[in-house]
């Protein structure tokens, strides 16, 4: 299992009013070449959880294991402990998060916002990942642009840099959150693209979507998330075809005219 997130709890403090509950008792597993969707209305708790997934949050309580090691795990007082500051470290190593917004540099070229962190947080050898970023780019159809600045590209070129710069560090795992909701309908579908590509090579992924025919062609498995719970999980076919759940057909009828 490459990620395990257990009855995860997480919620928010509100001044002046009580605690926002916005993650109730959540699992999610994610095996090895998976591709899972995650969909839902905005306010569901999707980015809550792939935040907590990535420790950008902290989860109350719960469990979260990577390749079956915990990263943490509810304590005996019932709140949730991380594991120490160098195995954090390790974990982090793991995962790679692609936004809706493409935080590139802004001052760096393509290639180098690609070669920054293995060259400078994994110390790797420079031409080495140098020729690795060039294969990246080649693969995201960008080597052409690898001397360019991020304001000369496109909102989709953008994107696809951010891609080869989270693949740049050999995740396990890749997370997006929304990637195309910030893009232009004619720039989605080169991002959708490359990210169909990855599934078909079997990288392991969750992809946090409103690309409806997207999640049903390219996921092994659809999570329609509600309120802070899993409202229906299965596979795409089952979710999109033949939903169980009234609240699920609901959500899934704003799309049938998309
Ligand atoms: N840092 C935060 N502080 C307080 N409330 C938050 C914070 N982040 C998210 N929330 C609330 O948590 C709920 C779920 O948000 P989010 O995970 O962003 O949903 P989604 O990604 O599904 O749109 C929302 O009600 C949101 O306002
Ligand atoms: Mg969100």
């Amino acid at each position: 299992m490459i990620l395990e997130m257990n009855n995860i709890k997480k919620s928010f403090i509100k001044k002046s009013l009580e605690n926002l509950t916005v993650l109730h008792d959540i699992s999610l597993q994610v095996d090895a070449g998976e591709v899972v969707s995650i969909i839902g209305p905005s306010g569901s708790g999707k980015s809550t959880l792939l935040r907590c997934a990535t420790f950008l949050e902290q989860i109350d309580s719960g469990e979260i294991k990577y390749m079956n090691q915990t990263a943490a795990e509810t304590g005996a007082d019932g709140k949730a402990v991380y594991a120490e500051h160098a195995s954090m470290r390790k974990f982090k190593s793991y995962f790679g998060l692609v936004f809706q917004q493409f935080n590139l540099f802004p001052h760096y070229s393509v290639l180098k916002n690609v070669m920054d962190a293995p060259v400078r947080v994994q110390k790797r050898p420079r031409e080495q990942v140098r020729e690795e970023a060039m294969e990246l780019l080649r693969k995201m159809d960008l080597d052409a642009r690898a001397d360019y600045y991020p304001c000369q590209l496109s909102g989709g070129q953008q994107q696809r840099v951010a891609i080869a710069r989270a693949l740049a560090l050999k995740p396990e795992i890749l997370f997006f959150d929304e990637p195309t909701s910030a893009l232009d309908p004619e720039l989605t579908g080169e991002v959708l693209k490359v990210i169909r590509q990855l599934a078909e090579e079997k990288m392991t992924m969750v992809v946090v979507t409103h690309e409806m025919p997207f999640a049903r062609a390219v996921s092994n498995r659809v999570i329609f998330m509600d309120g802070g719970y899993i409202v229906e999980e299965g596979d795409p076919e089952m979710v999109f075809g033949a939903p169980t759940q009234e609240r699920t057909k609901q959500f899934l009828r704003n799309y049938q005219n998309a």
